[in-house]
């Protein structure tokens, strides 16, 4: 049998994850892959530093370089991070024609043609099936599963703190201040959330799907962003009432087409999102992760798992470990490359053009003529309101005053409600979220 041997940068959460699982499911892997898989190096900062599973202090070093270089080790796993360090830890690996793992969706985001066309050129392979979504193998689905399909939708809850917070938000009614202080001291969040709760590294991972999904790179930069640091607890309720379940959603829509053979324009964002609570995503909990894939032969099709953690990480980049052995086995290099740009291109639909239908809150003055003020505003900007709720049970000077729109561009609304926000009788910033009905 064969022998293909992994070296490991980074012995932390995800690495040391890596080498138990492999541990563990050694032979069973070894029996469906007809090739014998063995952690040679594994290269960490401080050989002293506690991690979530022990690593046999012989195989360890602080020289990512002995890893790289040895030349018994065939495959190089890159479980740092960071975008710099680990960049040049790639390309060396890469620069030596050796297969390399990543889960870095940091880095992917920045520099991901680069480190593409890097192991093109040294006919070798980059493996990322890690990067998005945890333990979900939502990559291989999209680039093997869904060869044939055209993706017309991709919505995922891709960051598990965010949906952590928001769902106990929802179950507690409580505010979001102290159920991020309250995840931090849990672990769930880190001290600094703003990677997190601010939409940045769900956007790395939608910037991922929609650029695999559609042959384009996709820049970081244009990518709407918005986080849940705005999402309040009655603006939860709010929506619980008229049926909808707040989710930080990371979008990929392909736009109308604009000609036969035109590029396609694809609106890829980050936002919370009111989603209606009969829908299986409004279900998804606590740090679960869910990926809902529509494909033009498929279908409707959803994933759900683990979007991280030590054990559901390892699961992934085992798959890509498993994937590297076979075309070793087999010479095939690059069976499967890691990203194709597609003749036709495409560009990321400006998020002002993207439709979408509303839920606006407002905070107004309880007298007769407010509603007929606000309405006029709308129906200058052609924007249809679907329902008004004034909610009871709300007395004094002003009083909340929830609008539901019709599907119409983002740019009209935000500036009508530029509009809305000046009039004397609306006593606070309107607050407005879309409604993806994922119909
Ligand atoms: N954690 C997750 O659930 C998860 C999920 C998906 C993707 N990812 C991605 O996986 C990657 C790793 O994340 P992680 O959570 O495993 O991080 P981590 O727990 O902080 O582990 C990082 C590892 O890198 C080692 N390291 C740092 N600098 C090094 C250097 N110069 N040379 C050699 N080793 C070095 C550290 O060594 P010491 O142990 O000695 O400090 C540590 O073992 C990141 O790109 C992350 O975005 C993580």
């Amino acid at each position: 049998m064969q022998s293909v041997n992994l070296g490991l940068i980074g012995g932390g959460t995800v690495g040391s994850g890596v080498y138990h699982a492999l541990q563990l499911n050694r032979g069973l892997m070894e029996a469906r892959l007809g090739v014998r898989l063995k952690v040679v190096k594994v290269a960490v900062k401080a050989l002293d530093e506690p991690r979530p599973y022990e690593i046999p202090t012989d195989v360890m070093t602080t020289d990512w370089k002995a890893v790289v270089n040895d030349p018994e080790v065939h495959v190089v796993a890159e479980l740092v991070g960071g975008v710099t360090l680990a960049r040049t830890m790639i390309l060396t690996a890469l620069e030596l024609g050796k297969p390399v793992i990543t889960a870095n969706k940091a880095l992917l985001a920045k520099h991901g043609p680069e480190l593409f066309e890097a192991a093109r050129r040294h006919g070798t392979n980059l493996y990322y099936e890690a990067s998005v979504a945890g333990g979900i193998p939502i990559i291989k689905a999209l680039r093997e599963g869904f060869v044939g399909n055209r993706f017309t939708h991709i919505y995922g809850i891709v960051n598990g703190t965010c949906n952590y917070i928001l769902t106990r938000m929802r179950q507690e009614g409580a505010d979001f201040g102290d159920v991020l202080a309250d995840a931090q001291r849990l672990g769930y969040a880190e001290a600094d959330p703003s990677l997190d709760v601010d939409g940045h590294d769900s956007a790395h991972k939608t910037g991922i799907l929609a650029s695999l999904a559609h042959g384009f790179w996709v820049k970081p930069e244009e990518i709407h962003v918005e986080g849940i640091r705005s999402i309040t607890k009655i603006d939860i309720q709010f929506a619980q009432q008229l049926g909808y379940t707040i989710k930080l959603l990371g979008i990929v829509k392909l736009g109308p087409a604009q000609g036969k053979k035109a590029a396609a324009r694809v609106q890829v964002s980050v936002y919370p999102a009111l989603i209606p609570n009969s829908h299986v995503l409004a279900n998804v909990n606590q740090v679960f992760n869910a990926v809902f894939v529509r494909g033009d032969v498929v279908g409707d099709t959803l994933f759900y798992g683990r979007g991280a953690g030590k054990d559901a990480t390892a699961s992934a980049v085992l798959s890509d470990l498993a994937d590297a052995a076979l075309d070793l086995k087999f010479g095939s290099k690059c069976r499967i490359p890691p990203f194709v740009p597609l003749n036709q291109g495409g560009t990321v639909m400006p998020i002002g053009e993207a439709m979408a239908r509303y839920y606006v809150r407002l905070n107004v003055a309880d007298r007769p003529g407010t509603m007929a003020k606000v309405a006029t505003i709308l129906g200058q900007a052609k924007i249809g309101i679907s329902s008004i709720i004034q909610p009871e049970g709300h007395e004094g000077e002003s009083v909340p005053l929830i609008l539901m729109m019709h599907d119409a561009p983002n740019a009209a609304l935000t500036k009508a409600l530029a509009k809305i926000a000046k009039l004397p009788v609306v006593k606070a910033p309107p607050v407005m979220l879309r409604v993806e009905t994922l119909e």
